[in-house]
C-alpha cells in the first residue's frame, strides 16, 4: 500500500532515474487534468529539460489555449510552448461532415504539428549542444501521459528516445491511477482546483459538436454558447454535480420572431450528464430557471442562434457526445 504523497516521491525518483542527469524530454499537455499532473510531475523532476507543447488545433474551448498558457507557464512554471495551427486543422476539416473523417483529420494533423514542433525544439537542442553552450542535453525522451494515449503512440520519434509512462499504463512501477486518483495528485501538486475538477473534453474538441462542416464562424458561435452555458452552471453552483456539460451547435434554421420580423436561425442543444465511467450516463436534472437563464443569455448573447434545447437522452441508447 502507498500513499498519494509517496507515490508522488518515487514518481519523481523515478523519471530522475530514467532521464539521467542530461537530455531533454517532449511531452503533449492539452489543458485537461491528465496531461497537466503529468507535466506537472515532469517539471518537478528535471525542470527546464521538460518542454511541453499544447496544440491549438482551433476547435478548443473559448480562450482556452490562452488559459492553459498562463496555467501552465505562469502558475505552474512548466516550460510550454502554445502552437497555434488552427489554420491548418481549419482548413484541413474544410467542407467535412463526417464525424470519423473529422477525427482522423485531426489526430493526423495533431501529429503532424506535434512532430514538427519537437523537430524545432530537437534542432535548438543540438545547435546548443555543437556550440557547447551550458546545455540541457539532446531531446531524448517522449512523455507519454495518459493524455491522447492513442494520438501519442503513433508519434514515430527519430534518436535514442522511449517512452516515460507517468502515471496509467505502468503496472511494473506503480499501481493504475484512477480518475479520482489522478485528481487527487492534482491537489497534492497544487494544480489549481477548478482544473482538478474539469469535465473530460474530446481530442477532436468542438469539431466533433457541429453537426455538419466546421468553419471559424461556427466554431465561434458555439464556443460562445458553450461558455455561457458553463459560466451559469458554475454559478449556479452545480459544476461539481455534473459528470459533463456542453453544448452542441446543430446547423437547421428554425424558425423565430425578433420584432416583426421571422428569422431563421441555428439551433444550440445543451448536454449534461452524471456517470461514473462514461460506460453509461444519465441527463442530468437543472432546476428549471438554471435553465431558463442560459436559454435566454445564450438566444440573446449569440449572434445567430434562436433556439436551445435540452437533450434528455440518457446513455444507452444514446451516447454522451451527439457525433
Ligand atoms: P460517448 O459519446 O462515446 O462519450 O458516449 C464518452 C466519453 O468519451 C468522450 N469522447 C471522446 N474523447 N476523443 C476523445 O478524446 C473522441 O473522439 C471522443 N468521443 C467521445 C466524450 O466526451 C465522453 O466523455
Amino acid at each position: 500500500n502507498w500513499t498519494m504523497e509517496e507515490f508522488i516521491g518515487k514518481e519523481i525518483a523515478r523519471i530522475r532515474e530514467i532521464c539521467g542527469p542530461k537530455g531533454r524530454v517532449i511531452g503533449a499537455v492539452s489543458g485537461g487534468v491528465d496531461s497537466t499532473v503529468a507535466a506537472k510531475l515532469m517539471h518537478e523532476a528535471i525542470g527546464d529539460r521538460f518542454h511541453a507543447i499544447m496544440v491549438d488545433n482551433g476547435v478548443l474551448r473559448m480562450n482556452e489555449a490562452q488559459q492553459v498558457n498562463d496555467m501552465l507557464n505562469k502558475d505552474l512554471g512548466v516550460n510550454l510552448t502554445v502552437v497555434d495551427a488552427s489554420d491548418m486543422f481549419l482548413s484541413r476539416l474544410e467542407g467535412i461532415e463526417d464525424p470519423e473523417q473529422k477525427r482522423k483529420i485531426i489526430g493526423n494533423t495533431f501529429i503532424n504539428v506535434f512532430e514538427a514542433e519537437a523537430a524545432k525544439i530537437e534542432a535548438a537542442a543540438d545547435d546548443e549542444e555543437k556550440r557547447g553552450a551550458a546545455a540541457k542535453g539532446r531531446v531524448e525522451w517522449l512523455l507519454q501521459g495518459t493524455l491522447y494515449p492513442d494520438v501519442i503512440e503513433s508519434i514515430s520519434f527519430k534518436g535514442p528516445s522511449a517512452t516515460i509512462k507517468t502515471h496509467h499504463n505502468s503496472p511494473l512501477h506503480h499501481p493504475l491511477l484512477t480518475s479520482d486518483e489522478v485528481r487527487a495528485l492534482g491537489r497534492l501538486l497544487s494544480i489549481p482546483a477548478p482544473l482538478v475538477q474539469r469535465h473530460p473534453f474530446p481530442g477532436p474538441g468542438l469539431a466533433i459538436r457541429i453537426l455538419g462542416p466546421v468553419t471559424r464562424d461556427q466554431v465561434k458561435i458555439l464556443q460562445h454558447a458553450d461558455s455561457i452555458y458553463i459560466e451559469e452552471i458554475r454559478k449556479a453552483k452545480l459544476y461539481d454535480q455534473i459528470s459533463q456539460a456542453f453544448a452542441v451547435l446543430l446547423p437547421v434554421r428554425a424558425v423565430g420572431v425578433m420584432g416583426d420580423q421571422r428569422t431563421y436561425e441555428q439551433v444550440i442543444a445543451l448536454r449534461a450528464v452524471q456517470s461514473e465511467d462514461f460506460m453509461t450516463a444519465d441527463w442530468y436534472v437543472f432546476p428549471p430557471e438554471v435553465l431558463r437563464r442560459i436559454s435566454s443569455r445564450i438566444t440573446n448573447e449569440v449572434a445567430g442562434i434562436n433556439r436551445v434545447t435540452y437533450d434528455i437522452s440518457s446513455k444507452p441508447p444514446a451516447t454522451v457526445e451527439w457525433l
